[in-house]
């Protein structure tokens, strides 16, 4: 659960960083009917994505956790003319409203861009398999299952080039990382202070990607120190 504090900045920080892109709007608006308007990133934390991606020269970037399309359009706005976005949502309705979301995006897009999208339906641990002949990749962007960020990092390894940017949302799980020990399955006390309760099983994988991201003779890392903490890695390998 969001201080006050935390609440006030993330307002004050998402009125300096206005979304103005209206398909960008439109996914959040899309996310809300579905129910789950709260999980895609905010508009802040978008802007320090757009912000590394343009900075690393990303053209080929690659996205776990599509939802409506919120993350991705913004990914794809910061990519150069010859982008490419390769997206992977499991939820299939999702999947199809993001799908249109982006088309229609790019059907508006009157500056005679090149850029590409493609929506891939399915488990992303499984369908990240089909597209590695079109690799190696630039960048990817993780914010799918949280007990699966240890199999999308160990397939960034073998698919990123040398220098590719990795960005992860939610490596602090709401705070459990560093502060819940608790499996939600076993321990019935709320100690968790009101925020999202974390399985064990979610907790160690999580710590594991961390702690492996944070290797200095592997990426050179940072952690914004977001509510939810977003990683920001450069493979050096
Ligand atoms: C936090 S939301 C993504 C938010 C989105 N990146 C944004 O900011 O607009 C996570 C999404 O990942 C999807 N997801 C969960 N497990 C997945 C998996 N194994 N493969 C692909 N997508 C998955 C969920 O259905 C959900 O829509």
């Amino acid at each position: 659960m969001r201080s006050k504090e935390q609440n006030l900045q993330g307002n004050y920080l998402d009125s300096l960083f206005p979304i103005h892109n209206a398909a960008m709007k439109r996914a959040k608006l899309e996310a809300k009917n579905f129910g789950v308007e709260g999980i895609s990133v905010s508009a802040h934390e978008m802007r320090i994505i757009q912000w590394a991606i343009k900075a690393c020269g990303i053209r080929k970037m690659v996205e776990i956790g599509t939802l409506t399309g919120f993350s991705g359009l913004g990914l794809l706005e910061s990519l150069p003319q010859e982008g490419a976005l390769w997206t992977f949502e499991k939820d299939e309705s999702r999947a199809k409203q993001a799908k249109v979301i982006f088309e229609e995006a790019l059907r508006a897009d009157t500056s005679g861009s090149k850029k590409q999208v493609y929506v891939k339906c399915g488990d992303a641990r499984n369908e990240l398999e089909t597209i590695i002949d079109e690799g190696p990749f630039d960048g990817i962007f993780i914010d799918g299952n949280k007990s699966a960020y240890c199999d999308y990092l160990a397939w960034a390894e073998r698919n990123l080039r040398k220098g590719g940017l990795i960005l992860a949302d939610n490596v602090f799980l709401s705070g459990a990382v560093y502060d819940q020990v608790t499996d939600k399955s076993k321990d019935k006390s709320n100690n968790s202070g009101g925020r999202p309760r974390f399985n064990s099983k979610q907790i160690s994988v999580m710590r594991a990607f961390n702690a492996r991201l944070c290797d200095s003779s592997l990426f050179d890392s940072c952690i914004v120190p977001s509510v939810e903490g977003l990683l920001i890695a450069i493979k050096l390998f």
